[in-house]
């Protein structure tokens, strides 16, 4: 399969080596959190968890969310890191894993841009399938354009999320967008996100 594997993620989490991290919770979640698009008692996923800032702000918020992870590491990490409050961390593939029942929010950080894009469409089909229609799919687009892209190279972890490439992979059919302009969250490491809210059709 193209693109990081699992001894990639878990070796980086075992070495410390993970830029990605901001050491909190993404800013973005606590606006959605403030603007009330996340609550307790709601389904709430976030895939690729990594170490877990977000289960814990959600945690905090009384909102009992389940992170996925398939590094061991990270498991083990965002477990600490939630402790006792509400919410679950399971040790999971996103390409396979599925939810007993349909979810109200998926919290897309920093999971689609870890995977190949070869993966991309198979994450997507998951997303969809994972949210009840009408649910909402809180996404954070990477942007992190490489200059081999000018060559055709696809490059990453990070993989860029260029705009028309997500509203493939999210089509009108399938997703009602918002109109933009959308919220950029800049990252110290020089690369933003585009933040959507995308509903599930
Ligand atoms: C770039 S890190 C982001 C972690 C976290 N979302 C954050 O922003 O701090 C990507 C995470 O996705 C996990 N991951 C990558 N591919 C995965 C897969 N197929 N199934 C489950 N987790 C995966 C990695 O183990 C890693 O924790």
């Amino acid at each position: 399969m193209a693109g990081p594997s699992q001894d990639f993620w878990q070796e980086r989490f075992e070495r410390g080596d993970t830029p990605w991290d901001r050491g909190a919770p993404h800013p973005q979640l606590q606006a959605w959190l403030a603007q009330g698009l996340l609550s307790p008692g709601q389904q709430v996923l976030v895939p690729g968890c990594g170490r877990g800032h977000e289960l814990q702000a959600l945690g905090q918020a009384g909102i009992a969310a389940t992170g996925l992870d398939y590094a061991p590491a990270a498991v083990t990490l965002a477990r600490e890191r939630l402790g006792a409050l509400p919410g679950r961390v399971l040790q999971a593939d996103v390409l396979a894993w599925q939810p007993e029942q349909a979810q109200d929010r998926v919290y897309e950080q920093t999971c689609l841009c870890a995977l190949h894009p070869d993966q991309w469409q198979r994450y997507a089909q998951q997303l969809h399938a994972w949210l009840r229609p009408g649910g909402l799919l809180l996404a954070l687009f990477m942007q992190a354009r490489r200059e081999g892209a000018d060559q055709g190279r696809v490059e990453g972890p990070p993989y860029h999320g260029d705009i028309n490439a997500m509203r493939a992979l999210f089509p009108a059919e399938r997703w009602d967008w918002p109109a933009p302009p959308y919220p950029a969250v800049r990252h110290e490491r020089g690369w933003f996100e585009l933040a959507v809210v995308l509903t599930r059709r």
